[in-house]
């Protein structure tokens, strides 16, 4: 191979990482998963949204009944945006001209045509349910779907004595070097001792990790040891979700588990969709901590984009703002899409090359026609982190 044609296939290697469109190799395997695109409480009965994912516009509503529906984002009759029409028990009528779509895409009226002339017209549909706090959908046709969605399950979720707060934000960069982000553990002693110190730095950032990553049945584990009694375990899940504990909101708060899922709404704009579980301490400390989140988690570090880059100006809250600001300075700081043509990787960058390799052996398995992996969630369960003698600021 010469020179030249070694540069363009290394380029298209890298193009390939990034692209998340219905004809792209990652777009077509990011369609075998469930992704979370909306905070279920955004949505009333009645209510409509216009959403962006993996490249296509959609409509998110909840029918009158208050179940989720997922449908196109676009009326097949002349193409004006559905979410501003109306929903009618679980369908969904076009503002311009009234025709109408159930939740399978299905038109079930066209007013001013002939009787019959709806059964021909279809949009997209795909299916959506409810889980912590947020809208899954799904995009693809895999045949393991209803295994595949056991994947973002964990037990925190579930567990009745946790409060379960569900958070969404959009970032405008590609989303693969934010998944690149949650395998990084070199980066936290850094990008988080920035600005003010919170409760994170001071948890994690004493020493730099010794890190160790290896494939499980869900994705990768990563193991990030800073002395005897402080290792941090993370389990991520292919192939965009990440499960990490970090320190709660005053030094007296149980540690909080977190899901951050980065889903491409298209190849310049990421949705991160997150889950808090927090551990109860009793109607009055839930209802500050609730209080809290109202005032400090609607905080998009893109929305203060200058202010951080150029002012230096860090938000006030250190984890519920400072810490996902840090991360946009580092990640967004990159570029829209980095050019990895130009990067230099070291040691510490196993688990960026081991995820790489993941999604190339799966794309290529499925060009290939061949079974990619059957992907399981971890019933194992481990406490994340072995939690760290250091002192936690509060
Ligand atoms: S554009 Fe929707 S009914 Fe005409
Ligand atoms: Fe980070």
């Amino acid at each position: 191979m010469n020179e030249l044609t070694r540069n363009a296939r290394i380029e298209q290697r890298f193009d390939e990482l990034t692209q998340c469109g219905p004809q792209s190799d990652m777009g077509r395997l990011l369609r075998r998963f469930w992704h979370p695109v909306a905070v279920a409480a955004t949505l009333k009965p009645g209510g409509t949204r216009p959403i962006a994912a993996l490249g296509e516009e959609l409509t998110l509503y909840r029918g009158e009944g208050g179940k989720v529906h997922c449908i196109g984002g676009r009326c097949a009759h002349r193409c004006t945006v559905l979410h501003t029409g109306e929903v009618t028990g679980d369908e969904l009528r076009c503002v311009y001209h009234g025709w109408k779509f159930n939740s399978e895409g299905q038109c079930t009226e066209a007013p001013v045509e002939a009787p019959g002339f709806e059964k021909n017209v279809k949009i997209a549909a795909y299916p959506a349910r409810e889980y912590a706090g947020l809208v899954f959908i799904f995009m693809g046709d895999n045949p393991d779907r209803d295994a595949i969605f056991d994947l973002q399950r964990k037990p925190e979720y579930e567990d009745p004595n946790n409060l379960i707060i569900a958070r969404e934000q959009n970032w405008p960069c590609n989303f693969f070097q934010q998944i690149e982000n949650s395998l990084d553990a070199a980066h936290v002693g850094f990008v988080h001792r920035t600005g003010k110190i919170g409760p994170f730095g001071a948890a994690v950032s004493d020493a730099l990790p010794k890190l160790a990553y290896s494939e499980t049945s869900a994705g990768i584990r990563q193991v990030a040891t800073r002395g005897p009694s402080n290792i941090r375990v993370s389990d991520w899940t292919f192939p965009n979700y990440n499960h990490i504990v970090t320190p709660g909101r005053t030094k007296e708060s149980p540690w909080v588990h977190r899901g951050v899922w980065n889903v491409p709404a298209t190849d310049r704009l990421t949705m991160k969709m997150g889950v808090y579980a927090i551990p109860s301490q009793g109607p009055e400390i839930d209802a500050q901590t609730r209080a809290h989140f109202d005032k400090y988690a609607g905080y998009n570090p893109a929305d203060h984009h200058d202010a951080l880059f150029y002012g230096r100006q860090w938000p006030e809250d250190p984890s519920l703002q400072l810490t996902p600001a840090q991360d946009y300075v580092a990640i967004r700081g990159q570029g829209e899409t980095v050019d990895r043509r130009n990067e230099y990787l070291g040691a510490s960058d196993a688990g960026i090359v081991l995820l790489r390799r993941l999604f190339w052996r799966e794309m290529q398995a499925m060009r290939e026609g061949r079974q990619t992996k059957r992907w399981r969630k971890i019933d194992e369960h481990i406490d994340m982190p072995i939690q760290t003698e250091a002192p936690v600021a509060g």
